[in-house]
């Protein structure tokens, strides 16, 4: 389905308010992000630090009629050198905004931008049950690799996480 008003854009510092409510949502409603407290404005924007205009580390907002009701972003896989050319994906948008196709929108926009990097591999961590979320990944080539079980504990139970991995056309080699 496609979304037509949504507007696509890189990220500014003055996103970060709507994209932190966007996500504290979550945190307090679902076992889709494992932060068990909302996060406060000064750890979001040492989180903004992490991304640019450039480079592999992008974040992305989506917005209708001038509104944010979603954000996507690339972000460093883990700190270690050797993994430079992977990425962790990550995106939410308001529960309003749901099921419009924003989500690809916003893919869309965010693995555009990562086309000429030096990049190998997406990864993305799905905590189960979430239908919707193994729906965009797989609509954007990512494919199930792995389950690990019992990997996170929220609400006072464990839940499962899929992780789904995408190949990235960047540069190959050392
Ligand atoms: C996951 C999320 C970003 C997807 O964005 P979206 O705009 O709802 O998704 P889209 O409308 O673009 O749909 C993308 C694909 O997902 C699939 N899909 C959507 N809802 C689905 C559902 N309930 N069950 C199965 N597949 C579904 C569709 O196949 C669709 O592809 P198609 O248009 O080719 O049919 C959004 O639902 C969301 O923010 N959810 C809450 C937060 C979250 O779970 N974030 C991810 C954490 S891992």
């Amino acid at each position: 389905m496609i979304y037509a008003r949504v507007e696509v854009r890189p990220a500014t510092e003055d996103d970060l308010e709507p994209i932190n409510e966007i996500y504290n949502h979550y945190v307090v409603q679902s076992h889709y992000t494992f932060d068990l407290e909302p996060l406060e404005m000064g750890s979001r924007r040492d989180w903004f630090s992490h991304y640019g205009t450039s480079g592999r580390y992008r974040l992305f907002v989506g917005l209708e009629e001038n509104h944010l009701i979603g954000y996507a972003c690339s972000s460093r896989f883990r700190p270690k050198p050797g993994y430079e050319t992977s990425v962790e994906t990550s995106i939410y948008l308001a529960p309003e905004a749901i099921g419009k196709g924003a989500g690809s929108r916003l893919y869309e926009a965010l693995f555009k931008s990562l086309d000429d990097q030096d990049l190998h591999r997406a990864y993305a961590g799905i905590a189960l049950p979430n239908p919707q979320s193994i729906g965009l990944h797989e609509r954007f080539g990512f494919k199930r690799v792995a389950l690990y079980t019992e990997q996170g504990r929220k609400f006072g139970r464990y839940w499962d996480v899929a992780w789904f991995e995408k190949p990235l056309g960047g540069e190959t080699g050392a």
